[in-house]
């Protein structure tokens, strides 16, 4: 369980720092982060609006930014612009207890600037029904022959799970390394809580649809599967989404090439197997921007994932056509909560050393949690 230390009641001061100018919030802040220096790090991940990307000492995708937190063991507080289980990721990184041992007791304080910052994928997978499905699953086949893998969009006591159980992380940059990782082990996977990550991954290294099903976790019947189909399972799929990403639909890139001669059309990993079917190109956040940054002048582009991503790549490649899959707007809401007023809001009383929204994950849970992610950390 992970628990949030919050001394200054949260919405109190919410009507002084919302009646802002942005301009203005944005000068306080820069001012905290000057008179901080290398004391205060701010990441920032790809979907964050752009008035706050600004702020961020570091941007990148969930991989990239688990390793810039374990990385920055030296600094005092890591403000986390992105959504609860990141900044989980980075308390658990950034205070490694060997790290904290060498800091003679001293932990880094990771902040998330708006507490109501989730993820809905991460609330699609509770560890009671993570459990229960193991011991269901114990039932019809051996469970020493399955890795738990959990995308890193999850909750700590997910993380945690995988940790005891043999299991892993993986994140959307790295799934095909770590599901090569687990086959090694086992014949089979119970991969959480996307199973549009899973199948899309699973898909690429071969595995045949017949040989995956869906775990239905409000479905008390075996996850809703019949006892053959478990057994003869190598991919068992949490039924968990991402509601952004699942607006994204075939028939939105069959409509983009038919107005768009020569378009590329690019997705997320976490987009449905009929919409990464049709695409061009699939991959992370990171591997997004890449293509586009890569991209010689003149190329044409459908991107399917999160909105501000996909508006700051057209702002800055002009050289470029750049357009959304969807014709509706597809943003992740929780993650736009992170804010100018909440993160001037939260690194001035992390400043005045009364920090707010601090995320501490418990002591037993950070070990195993730990012991998941640096699995996968050493896969890639
Ligand atoms: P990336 O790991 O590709 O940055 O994706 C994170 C995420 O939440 C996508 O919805
Ligand atoms: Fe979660 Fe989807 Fe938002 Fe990513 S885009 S943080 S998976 S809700």
């Amino acid at each position: 369980m992970s628990t949030a230390a919050d001394p200054v009641p949260r919405a109190a001061p919410f009507p002084e720092y919302r009646g802002l100018e942005d301009a203005h919030l944005a000068d306080r802040i820069e001012a905290v982060r000057r008179r901080m220096g290398e004391r205060l790090v701010i990441l920032g991940h790809h979907y964050q609006q752009d008035g706050v990307i600004a702020h961020a000492d570091f941007q990148g995708d969930s991989y990239q930014l688990s390793k810039s937190a374990a990385e920055r063991a030296g600094c005092e507080a890591i403000v986390f612009c992105g959504v609860h289980f990141m900044a989980e990721t980075a308390d658990i990184l950034a205070n490694r207890p060997e790290q904290v041992a060498a800091r003679s007791g001293r932990r880094v304080t990771v902040v998330l600037p708006d507490m109501a910052a989730g993820c809905s994928m991460a609330d699609m997978a509770a560890i009671e029904q993570v459990e229960d499905a193991w011991a269901d699953l114990g039932t019809v086949i051996d469970t020493t022959d399955i890795t738990p893998v959990t995308y890193i969009n999850s909750a700590a006591s997910l993380k945690a799970f995988c940790g005891r159980h043999g299991g892993i992380v993986c994140t959307s940059s790295n799934a095909r390394a770590v599901l090569d990782w687990a086959f090694a082990k086992t014949k089979r996977v119970l991969f959480f809580p996307d199973q549009h990550l899973g199948r899309n991954t699973a898909r690429t290294m071969g595995v045949g649809l017949d040989e995956m099903c869906v775990w239905n976790p409000h479905d008390p019947t075996l996850g809703g599967n019949p006892a053959e189909q478990l057994t003869k399972s190598r991919v068992i799929l949490w039924q968990g989404h991402c509601s952004v990403h699942a607006m994204f639909k075939p028939e939105h890139v069959d409509a983009m090439r038919a107005n768009l001669p020569g378009v590329k059309v690019l997705v997320h990993p976490e987009c449905s197997m009929e919409v990464v079917d049709k695409a061009d190109l699939v991959g992370s956040t990171s591997y997004i921007l890449k293509q586009v940054e890569q991209a010689p002048p003149g190329t044409t582009w459908a991107i399917g994932t999160e909105l501000h991503l996909v508006k700051r790549l057209e702002h800055n490649h002009p050289e470029q056509t750049v357009r959304f899959l969807s014709p509706v707007v597809c943003m992740c809401a929780t993650m736009y909560r992170i804010d100018l007023a909440h993160l001037c809001w939260s690194l001035e009383h992390l400043e005045r050393g009364r920090p707010v929204n601090v995320i501490r994950v418990d002591d037993e849970t950070a070990q195993w949690a730990l012991t998941a992610l640096e699995r996968m950390l050493a896969v890639r």
